[in-house]
């Protein structure tokens, strides 16, 4: 919009009725005092509404318009991470590191992002990671991505954290979903939650083991941001959440979760379920290992998006050292610093069955509501397409380790 547009005096107006007065006399004193106020103002309201109506190219695009649309408390809450945010940072800058090896003169005339999660088919490797509390970003919160994710055709894993009770949210429309659980020190807490999602239908449980105590949220802590309320806990527990020390976040988990659990556990869970498990939060061979040996159904790469452990590895960087521990067992999937169709490719190249998105779609959510979120997940999914297509990869199959180069790689090569 240009600068021509605004009308100054009529700008001065609304301010004049529209702010509190203690604001509208200051402004009004700068005026007396030769600076240009108003105009100053108006000029940077309407680049602010041209940038909300504008429409996204990009998934990035949705952050910046999430940062607009959001009180910073809880725009904070959910982009932050912990401590330094260097592994926040990493996860995205890892994914820039690697190259496509892109082959030419193969027939990508059709291209097919389908595939399938448990045997779940899905229009694309692209599932929503469980994140928590969506009504923070928009009134119908999980209700909206769930249909969001739906209509994506593709599957939405609901956090136990969820604004939306589990049965609510199985109630919003007809799709395959999965559900993130935690281990609670009160055993019957999760043994009750579990069963609620086994009768509402949810088809996998996945199981985070990157939590046995909250990561330390700084922004969190700085903003005293108060702990949304437990939805799935409702008649089941009451924790009191007040804090003097760290967030409230905090003070909820280490006064719920089990920091004392142990790979035996895995056995425990196995026996109070007939739903698959997916274990989320490895990052090591060993633990990979282990996890199969425990006889999970398969592996979600990921740290927690960075919000647990600073210097934790990026993903994508680590994802090479599972693949090869789980030979083919299990399958493996990742999750952290997703953000272009091309990130999506690399995990697949470097062995990934799928990738879970988490920021972005309360992105899209707090931007555009539930047509946010399958903005998001449609924007992903083509620009896989076309970096198949690009790339010589008619379908998911056909990508493979030889259409990546990490940095590791060239050094091997130098060997
Ligand atoms: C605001 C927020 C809340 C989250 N809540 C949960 C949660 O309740 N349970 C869980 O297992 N992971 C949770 N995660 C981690 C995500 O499942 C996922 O691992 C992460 O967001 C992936 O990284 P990305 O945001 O870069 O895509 C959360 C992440 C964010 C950003």
């Amino acid at each position: 919009m240009s600068s021509e547009t605004v009308n100054v005096d009529e700008f001065q107006e609304i301010a004049k009725q529209s702010l509190p007065k203690l604001y509208y006399d200051y402004y009004a004193s700068l005026v007396d005092r030769g600076t240009d106020v108003f105009k100053a103002l108006a000029h940077a309201t309407q680049a602010l509404l041209a940038k909300i109506s504008s429409d996204p190219v990009k998934v990035e695009d949705f952050k910046e318009l999430a940062k607009l649309a959001l009180p910073k408390v809880y725009y904070d809450f959910y982009a932050g991470g912990a401590e330094d945010e260097h592994t926040l940072r990493d996860n995205i800058q890892a994914f820039q590191r690697i190259t496509i090896r892109p082959r030419v003169l193969v027939d990508v005339s059709q291209i097919d992002t389908s595939t399938t999660i448990l045997g779940y088919p899905i229009s694309s490797p692209i599932l929503v990671a469980p994140t928590a509390a969506h009504k923070l970003a928009f009134p119908e919160g999980e209700l909206a991505t769930a249909r969001a994710a739906a209509a994506a055709k593709t599957i939405m894993v609901l956090s136990f954290s969820s604004t939306f009770s589990i049965e609510e949210v199985a109630s919003s429309c007809n799709a395959v979903r999965f559900f993130q659980l935690y281990i609670f020190k009160r055993r019957d807490v999760s043994r009750q939650l579990l069963q609620r999602a086994e009768r509402y239908g949810y088809k996998a449980v996945v199981l985070t083991v990157d939590s046995p105590r909250l990561g330390r949220r700084e922004h969190d802590i700085k903003n005293k941001m108060i702990a949304v309320p437990e939805k799935n806990l409702e008649g089941l527990i009451t924790i009191d959440v007040t804090s003097d020390q760290g967030s409230q976040f905090e003070s909820f988990a280490n006064k719920t979760l089990d920091a004392s659990l142990r790979w035996e556990d895995i056995q425990w869970l196995k026996s109070i379920t007939t739903l698959p498990i997916l274990i989320k939060g490895i990052l090591t061979h060993e633990d990979a290992t282990k996890a199969v040996e425990a006889g999970v159904d398969g592996i979600i790469v990921s740290n927690h998006g960075a919000r647990q452990l600073d210097f934790a590895p990026a993903t994508v960087t680590v994802l090479e050292e599972v693949v090869h521990a789980v030979k083919g067992k299990v399958p493996v999937l990742l999750d952290g610093g997703v953000r272009r169709g091309t990130d999506v490719f690399k995990a697949l190249a470097l062995g990934a069955q799928a990738v879970l998105i988490g920021r972005p779609v309360l992105y899209g959510l707090a931007a555009k509501g539930e047509e946010g979120v399958r903005t998001v997940l449609e924007m992903l999914k083509n620009e896989l397409e076309t970096s198949m297509a690009l790339s010589g990869c008619p379908s998911i199959k056909d990508i493979s380790r030889s259409h990546v180069r990490m940095q590791c790689d060239k050094l091997h090569s130098m060997l």
